[in-house]
């Protein structure tokens, strides 16, 4: 990263020449892993601040050697043999408010687009009569590495044909990357094969873009930003090419930022304020995206205004880069927390040295599973990444750099620690199969908001009632009263420290409320709230639709059951099983009144529901609903909510989230009609207010 990116950063500088010489050579070392391997040797927080603190440095000493560090585009990366007749440059960083309205300013009135910024690998490709001939890294710059084999290796690249619908000459920039799901399955492929996993997304796109032969698979996807050639030459407007590069089928960043931001999301803009307003809502939508962004690009829509602003020598003066926090770190691994999910499958949570992911300092991050962890001989003291990707919870995603020695690789207990029983290991997930280990992440699960909304039956106070022995099983909670609740003690965080307390009758008297209330939750919620293996919220509502009650699900075989689209033959046997264990437990469930029927409409309602008979997708989020409350509001219009896009759907509803983009794409396919989910709101409330 050249130190234009740096912005107006007060970095502290080396005091001394060594310490100064010390930290050039490391960041060089860092820089050439980066572009160049799979390595991961630095974090980018480390890297910026160790760059910032260099270029402070020589601010005041121009003549210490930065190696380049400062004035190239890529510090380290291997320059190949492909000539770039355009330069492949940098970007400008701007990381204030005020730097965004300077921006603003200096582009002078013409429009602006904000896209998002991909935290992959910058490739160059080169097209003659609609055959891609050649694909480049931008290298130094001006010479970059000729990655044509690996660009049309088996599957090629999502969105980068290797032949286009029409003879067309011309070149495409854009980034290479790896979706959320493509990470994944890039690391389980390479781990398969006895390799180290990737740190992060941005690692497996360059280290294996320059492998020349791959023994596993990496799915990657390609998004550009700039295209050159006859036509487009003669296109103002960088989204118009851009449309233009889509018709050949061609994937590129603007149309990634509408549709997994917000369809109606503006991203060309005049103002400050609307490029701000963009800014803020990709960053707050940014750890529930699939596709790895490390910022946003800002940019000049018009190729005139571009013209008239020029470029410098590293980066384009009329473009700039503003960066989130990082939303990856590296850090030491201290600990590994054994505990039963609520399905009784084993959970490991690293507890790791505190490091700052996308702008909070976490000081956990969940781990795979045993053989995860185990095949990457990680043990206390291992020096790990941890990255946040399409998921609230940081995940461990590999051990990185060179581990320290004397680490004793981890290995799991045989038994599990709450009831001593040795672990059922016949899966890659192992289980505990006592239902008292479960019991607290069930009950939390339960009583949370897209279930059964139970307020204040959290960790705490579920493992307090487990340990009087006041609740055995979910049925329980309907018989606790006020006295018994009130007396429990539990110990509660407070001020670092645990302490110990009484429930106390307030905090009794509004759980009890709260679990009275619950009873009335419909019938998809407390068939989820049962904790059966294979069964969360959507089976649940499959379940309640399919049999409508619960009398009718309990008596259903395992053909019955298989018999739901979506539900084979393994979840059919499973949930069949489930429902035989918790049989005691569904009758004590049905004596305490809770719903057992699937909500109908009122006679003469029927008629009214818009959506009786027709079957619905909603995709993305839906403004003020969680994804169970969108379902079960286009149940109340009468609609039968199905997980997939087909010639059979009626209705998408379309929400913010790149998970839109393929059930558009299908929605387009079968000629299915889309309703945004601002007018399903609308509707939702008209209907239900009427
Ligand atoms: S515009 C400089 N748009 O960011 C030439 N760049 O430091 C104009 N990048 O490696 C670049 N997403 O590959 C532009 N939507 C986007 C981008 C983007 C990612 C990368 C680019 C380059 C780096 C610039």
């Amino acid at each position: 990263m050249p130190a234009a990116l740096l912005g107006g950063t007060a970095a502290t500088p080396f005091p001394h020449r060594d310490e100064f010489e010390e930290a050039v050579t490391a960041l060089v070392t860092a820089s050439a892993a980066y572009h160049n391997t799979d390595d991961a040797l630095m974090d980018d927080g480390e890297h910026d601040h160790l760059l910032a603190r260099i270029a402070a440095t020589h601010h005041l000493h121009p003549d210490w050697d930065d190696h380049g560090v400062l004035t190239s585009v890529a510090p380290g990366a291997a320059a190949g043999d492909v000539h770039h007749p355009t330069p492949m440059l940098s970007l400008d960083k701007v990381t204030t408010d005020d730097q965004v309205a300077a921006f603003v300013d200096r582009l002078g009135g013409a429009d602006v687009v904000v896209e998002l910024k991909f935290d992959g690998l910058a490739v160059r490709a080169g097209y003659k009569r609609g055959q891609l001939v050649l694909a480049a890294t931008r290298g130094d710059g001006t010479h970059g590495e000729n990655i044509t084999a690996q660009v049309l290796r088996r599957g090629g690249i999502r969105g980068l044909p290797a032949a286009l619908p029409r003879p067309w000459t011309g070149e495409v920039r854009g980034e290479v990357f790896l979706t959320g799901a493509d990470f994944a399955t890039a690391n389980t492929n390479r781990i398969s094969h006895g390799k180290a996993a990737f740190a992060t997304p941005r690692n497996a796109a360059s280290g294996t873009l320059r492998k020349q032969h791959l023994h596993y698979e990496v799915p990657m996807s390609f998004a550009a930003y700039a295209a050159a050639g006859a036509e487009f030459d003669a296109i103002d407007s960088h989204l118009e090419r851009m449309a233009v590069l889509k018709t050949m089928g061609i994937q590129v960043a603007s149309a990634l930022t509408v549709g997994s931001v917000d369809p109606g999301l503006r991203i060309r803009c005049t103002t400050t304020e609307a490029v701000r307003a963009v800014i803020a809502e990709i960053g707050e939508r940014r750890a529930f995206m699939s596709v790895p962004i490390d910022g946003v690009v800002i940019k000049a829509d018009s190729r005139a205004a571009r013209l008239r602003l020029g470029s410098g020598t590293l980066a384009p003066r009329w473009a700039a880069a503003y960066k989130f926090a990082p939303d990856h770190a590296f850090s030491v691994l201290r600990a590994i927390e054994v505990g039963v999910g609520r399905t009784g499958r084993m959970s490991l949570t690293a507890v790791i040295d505190p490091v700052a992911v996308d702008g909070t300092t976490i000081t956990r991050a969940s781990l795979h599973h045993v053989a995860w962890v185990t095949g990457q001989h990680l043990g206390v003291g291992s020096k790990v990444a941890v990255v946040r990707a399409g998921e609230v919870i940081p995940r461990v995603t590999a051990a990185v750099g060179e581990q320290p020695e004397g680490v004793l690789p981890w290995q799991p207990l045989p038994a599990c620690p709450k009831c001593d029983q040795p672990w059922d290991t016949t899966q890659q997930l192992w289980r505990c199969s006592t239902p008292a280990c479960s019991l607290v992440s069930l009950l939390t699960y339960a009583a949370s908001r897209d279930v059964l909304d139970i307020d204040g039956l959290g960790e705490e106070i579920a493992t307090a009632l487990v340990d009087a022995d006041l609740v055995r099983d979910p049925a329980d909670l309907y018989d606790l009263t006020v006295e018994q609740i009130a007396a429990v003690v539990y110990s509660r965080a407070a001020g670092g420290e645990r302490a110990s307390r009484r429930i106390g009758e307030a905090t009794a008297t509004k759980l009890v409320a709260g679990i009275a209330a619950a009873k009335a939750q419909p019938l998809a919620r407390h068939i989820t709230s049962l904790g059966i293996r294979m069964t969360g919220r959507s089976v649940g509502r499959w379940l309640a639709a399919h049999f409508g009650s619960l009398e009718a699900l309990r008596a259903a075989g395992v053909e019955d059951l298989a018999s739901i689209d979506r539900i084979g033959p393994a979840k059919a046997e499973s949930i069949h099983e489930g429902l035989r264990s918790a049989s005691a437990v569904i009758d004590r469930l049905i004596a305490a009144g809770i719903t057992t029927e699937i909500e109908k409409p009122e006679a003469g309602e029927e008629v009214s529901l818009p959506w009786t008979g027709k079957t619905v997708v909603i995709t993305g989020s839906v403004p003020g609903m969680s994804r169970g409350q969108a379902q079960e509001a286009a149940v109340r219009l009468g609609a039968t909510v199905s997980g997939s896009v087909s010639a059979r759907t009626d209705l998408v509803i379309v929400g913010a989230g790149t998970s839109t983009r393929s059930k558009l794409a299908k929605a387009e396919q079968h000629q299915v009609p889309t309703m945004p989910a601002e007018a399903f709101v609308a509707l939702h409330a008209d209907t239900v207010n009427r």
